[in-house]
Order: structure tokens, then C-alpha cells, then sequence
């Protein structure tokens, strides 16, 4: 299992070591050197030595600083959820059901924004970002020059409006995508579906500009939206161009190569019942390393004879109704 990540970005130079979501336990340095690390480290930003025993959830210290972290990303997002285009698929909000606290300490008020328009493509909320550096290391990493970055500090710290310049850069699109929370979102999709409502499409087209393979979310025959495609880790696997991810809103410009797979865990997930959208690499289960299985992985046969155990209802065609668990079926 590894540590949840806010800041880092493999593809990202630079990233990481900003938000601490990533602390673990080193409690052997290596084999050279088998002391333990006097503090928790940022998993990100620590190199891997020979023989280095690395503790996650396993360390009671390790979920104890993330609850903390949590509460601290916490202290300044609004818990809009129910309206934010990025519910469903934002880590911050996964981040909080896994590693949070059901509530907070904070007594002050949360500091705010006021709104900013960035241009016809994308939004920016800044009252909802977790300053992760990650949209300023793409636009600046993505483009020729850096137009955009953040400005004053602590509190006052913010995504400078210079972003504005660097939309027209045909890549810039891409800071929707490695944004972890709703504060940079695509504004020909806002409002406009909730995202586990749509079916996510692997497609592609020929592009002069990127290598044009994008993940269609679409309703129907409907294409809602159009985003690059992301690994396990959730990170882009080939950064898209502005025109693919905001001009080619039909089928007919794309060759659909079939359902995305997406992870069981996922709320995305809900709502596909057949085929093999759902289908996802079972998690690396933990039970050897403490002993017991995940409470997230449990058969639910063994805590309910509600539903007949012979019945899968993956295999079942549309949503589940009483007809299907009955006995005679
Ligand atoms: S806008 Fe998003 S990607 Fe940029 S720093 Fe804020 S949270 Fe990170
Ligand atoms: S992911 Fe390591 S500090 Fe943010």
C-alpha cells in the first residue's frame, strides 16, 4: 500500500515535500546503518537505502500525524463538496474518509477568495486550493515560460492571476489534471454532470499537437468531458493538448478503444455493472503485514446473509432489484 500523496507528482520535477500527507515511519535506516530515523519523513522526498524498513499504516505515530494533516488541508477548504465538480474524484475528499477525523478544532474564520476569471477554459477557486505547487511546476514545466506562480506568503499565499497569459499556451490545460482538489476545474464541463453519473471512455484521435489518447466521460452519446488518462497512482499518463481536451466534444472525432478501467473503490465505479468497467487491480491486501484482513476489502457474505452468496452482483445486468436475490431464480 502506498502512502496517500497531495503534492508529489512523479512526472513533475520539483513537486513533492509540501503537503506531509506522504509521513511514514523509517524505523530501519538501512542495512549499513539500521537505526531508526528519529522523525516521521515525507515518504516523497526520502531516498531509498539497502535494507530500509519503512512502516505505513502500520505505525500508530504514522495514522495519528496524518490525522493531523488532514486537519490541517482541512482548516481553509470549504466543505462544498455537494456542488464542486471535482466530488467524486478529488483527493482530498478520499484523503479525509481514509485518514481523517469526523471533525475539526478550528474556531477561526476560513480565509476566502474572491473569484477571478482566468479565461474561457478554466476556473480557478482559490479558496479551495491546498497550495501543492503542482499547477505552477506544469504550466512552468509545460510551457515556454512561466506566466503564472504563487504570490505572498502563509495565509495570504496565492495562485498569481498572471495564469490568465499562460492559457494560451496550447498545454495548459493539463493543470486541471494534476490539480488535487476542485480549485482548477474545466469550465465547459462545470455544473454540467456529476462525474459518477458519466462513463468514462478510453479514446483517440490523431492530434498534430500531443499524442492524443484522452479518456472520454461521456452520458449516452454524450461527450461531457475529455481529460488525459491516469495511471494507478492517479497521475497523468500522457499530458493532452488544449484542443483535444476542449474543442472535440463529439464522438465522431474520436476512435473509441473501449470502458476505462476504473478503480472498485471509486464512486466512479458505481453505476457500471457490467463488462469490465469496475474492474481493478485487487489492493495489495494487508493482512500479512498486520494480521487480519482490511476492513475496506470485507466480504460482505460474512457480515450479512441478506444476499444470496451465489449471486455476484457484478454479474448483475443494470442495477439490483429483490427478483434477483430470490430463491427459485
Ligand atoms: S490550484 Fe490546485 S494544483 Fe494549483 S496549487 Fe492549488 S491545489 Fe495545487
Ligand atoms: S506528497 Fe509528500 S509531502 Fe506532499
Amino acid at each position: 500500500m502506498t502512502p496517500p500523496a497531495m503534492c508529489y507528482y512523479s512526472k513533475l520535477q520539483g513537486s513533492g515535500g509540501k503537503c506531509r500527507t506522504c509521513l511514514v515511519e523509517v524505523s530501519k535506516g538501512s542495512e549499513k546503518d539500521p537505526r531508526p530515523m528519529p522523525k516521521l519523513v515525507a515518504s516523497c522526498r526520502t531516498t531509498v537505502m539497502d535494507g530500509m524498513e519503512v512502516k505505513n499504516i502500520t505505525s500508530e505515530k504514522v495514522v495519528d500525524a496524518r490525522k493531523g494533516v488532514v486537519e490541517f488541508l482541512l482548516l481553509n477548504h470549504p466543505l462544498d463538496c455537494p456542488v464542486c465538480d471535482q466530488a467524486g474524484e478529488c483527493d482530498l475528499q478520499n484523503l479525509s474518509y481514509e485518514h481523517g477525523t469526523e471533525g475539526t478544532r478550528y474556531e477561526f474564520k476560513r480565509r476566502t477568495f474572491e473569484k477571478e476569471d482566468i479565461g474561457p477554459y478554466i476556473s480557478l477557486h482559490m479558496t479551495r486550493c491546498i497550495m501543492c505547487f503542482r499547477c505552477v511546476f506544469t504550466a512552468d514545466q509545460l510551457t515556454q515560460k512561466r506566466e503564472h506562480g504563487i504570490l505572498e506568503r502563509g495565509d495570504h499565499a496565492t495562485i498569481s492571476t498572471m495564469l490568465n497569459k499562460s492559457l494560451e499556451n496550447e498545454f495548459i490545460g493539463n493543470v486541471i489534471d494534476v490539480c488535487p482538489v476542485g480549485a482548477l476545474t474545466d469550465k465547459t464541463f462545470r455544473f454540467k454532470n456529476r462525474v459518477w453519473f458519466t462513463k468514462p471512455v478510453d479514446a483517440h484521435r490523431d492530434c498534430p499537437t500531443c499524442n492524443g489518447k484522452v479518456r472520454l466521460w461521456m452520458r449516452g452519446e454524450e461527450v461531457f468531458r475529455v481529460t488525459a488518462r491516469k495511471d494507478q497512482w492517479g497521475e497523468v499518463e500522457d499530458w493532452i493538448c488544449n484542443d483535444c481536451r476542449f474543442h472535440k466534444k463529439e464522438t465522431k472525432d474520436w476512435v473509441i478503444e473501449g470502458p476505462s478501467l476504473i478503480r472498485r473503490s471509486s464512486v466512479i465505479s458505481q453505476g457500471h455493472y457490467a463488462g469490465n468497467v469496475g474492474t481493478a487491480p485487487t489492493p495489495i491486501l494487508i493482512d500479512k503485514v498486520i494480521g487480519k484482513k482490511p476492513k475496506l476489502t470485507l466480504d460482505i457474505h460474512t457480515v450479512s446473509d441478506v444476499n444470496r452468496p451465489d449471486v455476484h452482483l457484478s454479474e448483475i445486468e443494470g442495477p439490483a432489484h429483490s427478483d434477483d436475490f430470490k430463491k427459485n431464480k
